[in-house]
């Protein structure tokens, strides 16, 4: 990294040591005086020249002290300021040169500055941490910038950005100091970068074109821009007329240009309407600034007129503090003193004063990194400010008052107009259009067409596409926030080479019975599996008797018994009622006659004997009641047998243990990663496995015994069940894969949408509703003689039989209820008729006793 400058420097020292010979030093200007090495071809030069004239100035009006400022233009070549610097040293004597502002003629001065021992207080805001350790009479007076990169990740995370095009000045500071810091903050945020493109300080206009133009082919919408003044006006203008400063387009500005961006007029700037910036920000309410910003704009018209704006930035307030500090530092050490060099640095280091900039105080020979920046928005003649970003805060609309506190810019700030003049935030990269849909590969032919089918409708490419996979990928598509078009592309081929046309970007995505595979993941990415991960073996299925100690129940259901039982009892009572008084069995005690009476209920199921009945309505009862009786109990030995001879389905074979020691054979679906995974990880013999390609050659296999097991993934394994429900069952453990997922090519911007999508839709339950739907369309093929087996008989299949007999034996009880109530009342009548009589009789009788009393009274 630093041997060609070390190389640089070795010629340069050999120079300049025949050079400094030759010098006169002029000793009248020793005492006071500061060197000064800008680059005045540049604003950034231009803004720091006058503003260390007016520090001189202030310092002198401030403190009573003068100083001679000599100030030479490097011009911006680096051995120029190392001329420069060992002028100002040898021949003019300067106590202190306040430098270079790129790192590249820095890093010269540094050197020669450290070589005199001369504190070089350099202006470069983006210095390796090894420089202070290097040069130890070099200070860094201005904050280094590093942090912005924080803030431009957090802009692009605000958003949901994925991916980002870096597009920077191809110099020694940003590959050394820049980038890496990039990498880092990107990274965090978990953004990518799409291109990285360096361009050279000096680039022709054809060959930007011919980058801008690549990255208008590609898909990546956000571009961040770290590029000096010139360099930026330049690729803006060129990207305007490509018409890049348009919808859908996010430009992103660092420092290096934002912090010019007061200097453009007004014809450049209208090329760069809409660019969002990070700028380095410092305080301007401060009243000192508002002198120093008067005194400014006058003396800068008046030493460069051609400049049409005439506001100082950051760089000015900057060059402004560094002379400040230098004077006072050399006052307070008292710079007269001869070969006081050391204790000036020290000085200088030890500085502690709020400066135009900010505070300003030293560690380690450099000021504190720059932890707040301004976010802006270029519009119209100049730029809006949206708010800040601050290392410690995060995004915030104001640095006063109550401070928002927010890692999102999206709300936090002040609404961004894009490129455009649109509100709504670009989605980040090119969006497929109507006109150019996304192009999607579909393998030709899968083995169930439940799960993915393509089919020729006629000649040439006229196709359409069906199945779960396709089903769940509009469904995904659709769950999306935005309207996504697509079409389906058939491909003939095995399932590696559709990945490969991915890869090579024949086809944008891939969807399919695609197995996430580790070796896929080289040239691809898959979203989320979208299926069960998993393997597993089918087998041939036998059947077996179970041996329950309830299946005597089983030929009812519940409510059959109940039902049965409950009229069981109703019809015993019924016949013990009519026959109570016929029989002198169903006489006796209560508990006897209870007795009795369960006992008539139960035996009339299983034996006749009607002749012991002696009423008609009982026998009526009865008679119904033996048939329905008959029904029931022939239903059940009949469903009883039926079950017993019905078996369960269990596998022939539970482990792959005993397929490997009898050397069996076992198949697996086509699709490379399962034989490598048999052989390989379950120990299968190469000549052992073999591949099939559709469910019927399973079957077949299967059935013949060609091979003894298959090697299925989970969703596949399940439709195969489900259609040959019969013959064959899942057995053994399910061996951890991929399992299916969707295929984009790497780092598309698609990704994490669909997957969002995808766990959305699971979360949702829809996933499975699906998966439902495919199983259940698949009909179970094979010998379907005992189809009902074993189903229980409900209630429902012999209502009448239960309405009849139940509606007998009630008709037999309402019957005897009347008569009995008849005979009753004749018993009752008679009674009364005797009892009224009896007392009509007792009436008169008692009328010819009082009548005889009343006679005798009559008489006595
Ligand atoms: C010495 O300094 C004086 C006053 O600044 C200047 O006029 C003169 O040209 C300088 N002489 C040389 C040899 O640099
Ligand atoms: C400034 O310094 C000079 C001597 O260097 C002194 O004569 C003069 O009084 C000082 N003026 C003020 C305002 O301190
Ligand atoms: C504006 O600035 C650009 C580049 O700095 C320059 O090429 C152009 O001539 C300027 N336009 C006007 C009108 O001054
Ligand atoms: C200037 O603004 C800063 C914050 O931005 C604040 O702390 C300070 O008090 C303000 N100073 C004046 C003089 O308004
Ligand atoms: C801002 O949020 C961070 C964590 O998100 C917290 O540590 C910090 O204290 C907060 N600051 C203020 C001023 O609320
Ligand atoms: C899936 O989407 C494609 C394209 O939008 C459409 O042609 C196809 O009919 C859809 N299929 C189903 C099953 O919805
Ligand atoms: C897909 O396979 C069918 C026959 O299986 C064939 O007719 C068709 O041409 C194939 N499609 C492609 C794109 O190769
Ligand atoms: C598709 O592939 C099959 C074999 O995999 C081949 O027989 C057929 O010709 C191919 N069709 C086309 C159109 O390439
Ligand atoms: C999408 O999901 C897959 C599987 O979980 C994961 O490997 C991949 O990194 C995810 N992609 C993104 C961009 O989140
Ligand atoms: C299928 O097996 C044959 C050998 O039996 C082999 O040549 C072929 O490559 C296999 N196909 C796949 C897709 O694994
Ligand atoms: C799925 O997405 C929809 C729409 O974005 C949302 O309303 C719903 O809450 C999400 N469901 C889950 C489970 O996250």
């Amino acid at each position: 990294m630093d041997t060609l400058p070390d190389l640089v420097l070795f010629f340069l020292s050999l120079i300049l040591l025949t050079f400094s010979h030759n010098v006169v030093a002029n000793e009248s200007t020793g005492a006071g005086a500061v060197g000064v090495i800008v680059d005045q071809s540049c604003r950034r030069g231009k803004e720091a020249k006058v503003a260390m004239e007016i520090a001189i100035q202030d310092v002198y009006h401030n403190m009573n002290h003068s100083f001679h400022l000599h100030i030479i233009n490097s011009q911006s070549n680096p051995i120029h300021s190392a001329f420069a610097a060992k002028d100002l040293i040898n021949t003019h004597k300067v106590q202190a040169i306040v430098g270079p502002q790129t790192w590249e003629e820095a890093q010269l001065v540094a050197d020669i500055g450290n070589q005199a021992r001369v504190p070089v207080l350099s202006l470069v805001d983006a210095t390796p941490r090894w420089a202070a350790d290097r040069w130890p009479f070099m200070v860094q007076a201005a904050p280094n910038n590093f942090i912005q990169m924080k803030a431009i990740a957090a802009i692009i995370d605000s958003w949901e950005w994925h991916r980002v095009t870096v597009i920077y000045e191809d110099t020694e500071s940003s590959t050394a100091g820049i980038i890496p810091h990039l990498y880092d903050a990107l990274r965090e945020s978990g953004v990518e970068i799409a291109h990285l493109l360096p361009l050279p300080p000096l680039v022709s206009s054809s060959s930007m074109n011919e980058e801008l133009e690549r990255i208008k082919q590609g898909q990546c919408r956000v571009i961040l821009v770290h590029l000096s003044l010139p360099l930026a006006i330049k690729l803006f203008e060129r990207a305007k007329e490509m018409e890049m400063m348009h919808k859908d387009y996010v430009w992103i500005a660092t420092d290096a240009f934002t912090n010019l961006v007061h200097s453009i007029n007004a014809s450049s700037i209208s090329s760069m309407q809409e660019i969002i910036g990070v700028k380095s920000y410092f305080p301007k309410n401060e009243s000192r600034f508002q002198d120093f910003y008067k005194q400014f704009r006058e003396r800068f018209i008046s030493e460069f007129p051609e400049e049409d704006n005439r506001e100082p930035g950051i760089y000015a307030v900057q060059a402004y503090d560094a002379v400040w500090t230098v004077c006072q530092a050399m006052i307070e050490s008292d710079y007269q003193e001869d070969g006081g060099h050391q204790k000036l640095l020290d000085t200088i280091l030890d500085s502690k004063f709020q400066g135009l900039s900010g505070k300003i105080e030293f560690t380690g020979q450099k000021l504190a990194p720059m932890s707040t920046f301004q976010i802006i928005n270029v519009m119209g003649k100049s730029y809006r400010t949206l708010g800040y970003w601050s290392d410690a805060f995060g995004f915030s609309k104001s640095l006063v008052g109550k401070v928002s506190n927010s890692s999102s810019m999206k709300n936090s700030l002040v609404p961004v107009l894009w490129p455009g003049s649109s509100l709504t935030p670009p989605r980040g990269w090119a969006v497929p259009t109507k006109a150019h849909p996304l192009k999607i590969g579909v393998p030709n032919g899968t083995t169930f067409q439940e799960f993915l089918v393509v089919d020729y409708k006629g000649s040439g490419n006229d196709f359409s596409v069906g199945g779960y996979a396709i089903d769940l990928f509009n469904l995904t598509v659709q769950n999306l926030q935005y309207y996504l078009p697509y079409k389906f592309d058939c491909f003939n081929g095995t399932y590696d080479q559709l990945v490969q046309q991915v890869h090579s970007k024949n086809f944008d995505a891939a969807v399919g019975d695609i197995s996430i595979v580790s070796s896929r993941l080289e040239y691809v990415e898959f979203t989320h599996p979208y299926t069960q991960p998993g393997l597993v073996m089918v087998v041939p299925a036998r059947r077996s008797r179970s041996n329950k100690a309830w299946l005597f129940m089983k030929p009812f259901t519940n409510s059959m018994w109940i039902i049965t039982g409950v009229t069981t009892i109703y019809n015993g009572f019924v016949v013990w009622l009519i026959e109570r008084n016929h029989s002198s069995e169903l006489r006796g005690s209560p508990l006897n006659q209870i007795g009795t009476l369960i006992w008539i209920s139960f035996s009339t199921l299983f034996s006749l004997h009607g002749e012991k009945l002696h009423s008609n309505l009982s026998r009526m009862a009865l008679v119904v009641w033996l048939f329905v009786a008959l029904v029931i109990t022939q239903t059940y030995t009949a469903n009883l047998s039926s079950i017993l001879t019905v078996k369960k389905l269990e596998a022939t074979i539970t482990n792959i243990e005993t397929l490997q020691r009898s050397n069996a054979m076992v198949g697996y679906c086509r699709g490379s990663y399962l034989a490598r995974y048999l052989v390989d990880v379950l120990d299968f013999k190469n000549n052992n496995i073999r591949n099939f390609s559709s469910a019927n050659n399973y079957a077949e296999a299967l059935r013949t015994r060609e091979i003894e097991a298959i090697f299925l993934d989970v969703p596949i394994a399940k439709l195969f069940v489900a259609k040959y429900c019969k013959e064959f069952i899942i057995a053994g453990p399910t061996y951890k894969t991929g399992g299916f997922g969707f295929v984009f090519p790497k780092g598309s911007e698609l990704i994490p949408d669909i997957n969002k999508s995808l766990l959305n839709l699971s979360e949702e339950g829809k996933l499975r509703e699906l998966e439902n739907k495919m199983l259940e369309k698949e009909k179970c093929e094979g010998d379907d003689e005992d189809d009902q087996e074993g189903s229980s008989i409900s209630v429902t299949s012999y209502w009448v039989l239960f309405i009849l007999t139940g509606g007998t034996s009630t008709v037999a009880l309402v019957v005897y209820v009347v008569h009995c109530c008849r005979k009753l009342e004749d018993a009752m009548s008679q009674t009364t008729w005797k009892l009224m009589f009896s007392v009509i009789k007792h009436y008169q009788l008692s009328r010819k006793v009082s009548d005889v009393e009343s006679s005798t009274n009559l008489q006595s």
